[in-house]
């Protein structure tokens, strides 16, 4: 992928460039995505939690990373800061040579439009409302023409393998072809970086499948995945696997090279994410 997307559309000309982490590609030197001593702490004093203790993070454009840890580990909170959904207490994030902390409000809700694509484990979808309407959605905020709009909707639908639902509600689908509209919405602004807790929480084995292979070949394209969960059969689809633990990340172990496909899954296994620590 060229250019520097995001710099590109929300840095002024000129704007710090001679900032060692900004580039208009992502190789090892120039990450995509730097946290250096993030810290995120929920209230203060007695009641204060320390939901991630000075993490030191890095990530190259176009990997496919797994987040794995117990429950209450910090994994959705380290989410929302890479997703500029929540800024960190203490501590740096520098997104595509942009230090994300120096944004405004409507900087960073440029950026979450533009070049971030959310997927939840409740799919979030609005009701009583068409797929093609929730898909369409995301571009009538980036104020999109209404004609183009319908095609990138449709093809978005079409693309996770809903053509035919497109005129239904969420209620006249099952769980998986809802998850499916969801990432269909995700992916229409057509957004370098996918973040997904835990997608596939709610899914039986078919559904669960369907979206996997999505994730596969919006990676093997170039966009670059992060994705939470607790099942490592799912964790062993990613390029690499981080897990944290207690706000830290304990454990970092790289599947497959960033550069080519994901891993073909059965040639990794569970037993392997649980012993391989770095
Ligand atoms: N808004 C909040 N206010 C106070 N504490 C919070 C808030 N959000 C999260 N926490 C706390 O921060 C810690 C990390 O939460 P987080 O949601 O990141 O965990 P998680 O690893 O995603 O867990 P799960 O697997 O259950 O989703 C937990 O102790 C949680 O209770
Ligand atoms: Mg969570």
């Amino acid at each position: 992928m060229g250019g520097s997307p995001v710099a590109d559309r929300v840095l002024e000309p000129g704007a710090d460039e001679s900032d060692p982490s900004a580039g208009p590609d992502s190789s090892p030197e120039h990450p995509l995505m730097v946290l250096t001593g993030v810290s995120k702490i929920y209230g203060v004093g007695e009641i204060a939690v320390h939901a991630l203790r000075e993490v030191d993070f890095k990530l190259e454009l176009g990997d496919y990373l797994a987040i794995i840890g117990s429950s209450g580990s910090g994994k959705s909170t380290l989410m929302n800061i890479i997703g500029c959904l929540d800024q960190p207490t203490h501590g740096s994030y520098w997104l595509d040579g942009i230090d994300v902390g120096s944004l405004d409000d409507y900087e960073l809700s440029y950026i979450r439009n533009r070049q971030i694509g959310l997927i939840f484990q409740s799919f979030n979808l609005i009701p009583r409302t068409t797929v093609a309407r929730n898909v369409e959605l995301p571009l009538i905020y980036a104020r999109l023409p209404k004609a183009e709009r319908r095609e990138r909707a449709r093809a978005a639908i079409e693309a996770v393998g809903l053509g035919n639902r497109g005129s239904h509600v969420p209620s006249e689908l099952s769980g998986g072809q809802q998850q499916r509209a969801a990432i269909a919405r995700a992916i229409v602004t057509e957004p370098a970086i996918i973040l997904a807790d835990e997608p596939t929480g709610n899914l039986d084995t078919a559904s669960t499948r369907d979206v996997l292979e999505i994730f596969f070949r919006l990676n093997a394209a170039g966009r670059t995945i992060v994705m939470i969960t607790h099942e490592p059969d799912v964790a062993a689809h990613a390029k690499r696997v981080i897990q944290v633990a207690d706000g830290q990340i304990v454990a970092d172990m790289r599947q497959a090279p960033v550069a080519g496909p994901p891993p073909a899954p059965e040639s990794v296994s569970p037993e392997h994410l649980q012993v391989a620590h770095t």
